[in-house]
């Protein structure tokens, strides 16, 4: 996770393939979340691949919104979805 001035950004996240769907994933998320929030962060961005099912099922299970296509974010070729999930209200709302 980085920390920007207004927003946490989560940068690289992912569980052992043999671990997955055991819901270490939500934990960790959920610490992470709660890291941020304590960091004074008003919200979390993340992106996934377009075609990453896993990710972006687990992400808005978790109460990511995608908010953003972006056509070939990875290396030139691959689209990328930006999500983002609230933790507070917008400083200017
Ligand atoms: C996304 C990821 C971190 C989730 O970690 P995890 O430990 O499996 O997550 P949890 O066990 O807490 O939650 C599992 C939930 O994620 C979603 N999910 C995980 N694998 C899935 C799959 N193959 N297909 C669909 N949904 C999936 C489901 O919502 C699932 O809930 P369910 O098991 O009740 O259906 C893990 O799949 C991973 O490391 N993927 C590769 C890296 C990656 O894509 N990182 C995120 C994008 S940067």
């Amino acid at each position: 996770m980085e920390y920007w001035d207004e927003d946490a950004h989560l940068v690289l996240f992912a569980v052992h393939p043999e671990r997955q769907r055991q819901g270490i994933g939500g934990s960790l998320l959920a610490w992470l979340e709660a890291s941020a929030a304590a960091a004074g962060s008003q919200r979390i961005r993340v992106e996934a691949r377009r075609d990453n099912v896993a990710g972006r099922s687990f992400y808005n299970d978790h109460g990511y919104h995608e908010v953003r296509l972006k056509l070939r974010m990875y290396s030139g070729t691959l689209d990328g979805v930006h999500l983002e999930k609230w933790l507070r209200l917008r400083s200017d709302a």
